[in-house]
């Protein structure tokens, strides 16, 4: 069955790209960098790309924000509904098929540059209104150079890209060094490209959605089983999704409140049965499986999950590594990579999957049975002395 923890894989594999981000999302994302500098947008000129704003919210909403952030220029750009390759048909929207420029031949294979910098209805106001349209020379593949141009132009690129090309989309953008906020699944945290601006706090997380959940519209209603997509809202659930942003935010400045390893062992209903952290065979560092069992007093190197990063404030923690990819320093690996005799010793114990000697996986013994640990985030705090 399919499952809302697996809907941005199964997008990604069926170059299923087309979910919306909802408005109030963006808005709750957008005010949280108004909050910490309410002029973070001002004079700024904001490209939108692989959008569509007879579809999608990122242009309404900073259309209709236009004035109030103080922007100079907005230029969104879509993608051409042929170059999408979905078995579904076309209708263009009144909007487009009612405008004097409408061309039935381009409308399937252009896309469209939508940009707003004046007041063109002069109403006295510059807003969605004003928008001004055209279709672009290509169909708006945000790796063309026309649209490559555009980003050249801004100064940031926000949007939700398409899941499939995730990491080609952020390549391009650090590769421009432009401010950006863009949606993305959680595990891309650990991929080669992203971890190091991770590490490097040249990107972190956003403020985030609602509990974690985020409901995107989507048109592909086939692909979901029961609870993922619901028909009557027209939204699909996706869990493990969040906001990567170089964009600053209060709540990433926030230390947690942690109890001391002592505190934890006792009182952390997480720790139950434990006398002591486990410690990995491979790497010299303790598994704090929860963020919140995070000893506030221990010196030395923990492995956290990846949801840790959304907690993550760069005053308490340093980020070392993670297990996932080998992206570790040595100083850090007590073996290279998975010992034998610890592989061995998992497969006797009943363990599934394709783990092999060297492989970079953090491995440990519970209670003498070796155990693999998903995806672990190395960090250590920084106000303690050594
Ligand atoms: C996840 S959707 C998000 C749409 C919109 N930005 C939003 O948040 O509501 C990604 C969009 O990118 C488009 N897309 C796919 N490949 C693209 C490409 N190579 N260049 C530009 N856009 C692309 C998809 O067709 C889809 O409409």
């Amino acid at each position: 069955m399919t499952t809302a923890n697996s809907n941005l894989t199964k997008a990604k594999n069926a170059k299923n790209d087309e979910f919306y981000t909802q408005y109030h999302d963006i808005e709750k994302e957008i005010t949280s960098y108004l909050d910490y500098d309410e002029n973070v947008f001002r004079d700024k000129t904001i490209l939108l790309p692989c959008d569509d704003p007879e579809w999608s919210n990122f242009t309404k909403y900073f259309a209709q924000n236009f004035e109030r952030f103080g922007l100079k220029k907005l230029i969104s750009t879509s993608y051409a509904h042929n170059s999408k390759q979905l078995e579904i048909g076309y209708t263009p929207s009144l909007f487009e098929s009612n405008n004097p420029q409408f061309d039935q031949q381009k409308t399937l294979v252009k896309g469209k540059i939508f940009t707003l910098c004046k007041d063109t209805t002069q109403d006295g106001r510059v807003d969605i209104n004003d928008l001004q349209w055209t279709y672009l020379e290509g169909d708006g593949d945000f790796r063309s150079e026309e649209v490559k141009a555009l980003r050249d132009q801004a100064d940031m690129i926000i949007t939700n890209p398409p899941f499939s090309l995730f990491r080609e989309f952020l390549n391009w953008i650090v590769a421009a060094n432009k401010q950006f906020v863009i949606i993305g699944s959680m595990n891309a945290i650990t991929y080669k490209e992203v971890f190091p601006l991770i590490k490097h706090n040249k990107m972190w997380l956003g403020n985030g959605f609602h509990a974690g959940n985020a409901y995107f519209a989507t048109t592909a209603e086939k692909e979901y089983a029961n609870g993922v997509y619901d028909s009557e809202t027209g939204l699909v659930k996706f869990r493990n999704c969040c906001w990567f942003t170089n964009f600053e935010h209060g709540r990433r400045h926030q230390s947690l409140q942690l109890m001391t390893m002592q505190e934890n062992l006792r009182f952390n209903k997480k720790m139950k049965g434990k006398e002591a952290y486990d410690k990995y065979d491979n790497y010299d560092a303790i598994e704090v499986s929860f963020t919140d069992a995070i000893p506030s007093d221990y010196k030395g190197v923990m492995g956290v999950p990846i949801s840790f990063l959304d907690k993550y404030c760069p005053e308490q923690f340093e980020i070392l590594g993670t297990s996932d990819n080998g992206l570790v320093d040595d100083f850090l690996k007590k073996t290279d990579g998975l010992a034998q005799k610890f592989v061995d010793d998992y497969y006797k114990s009943g363990g599934t999957g394709a783990y092999k000697e060297g492989n970079p996986t953090a491995g440990l013994y519970q209670n003498n049975v070796a155990k693999m640990i998903y995806k672990r985030i190395f960090i250590k705090h920084k106000d303690l002395t050594k």
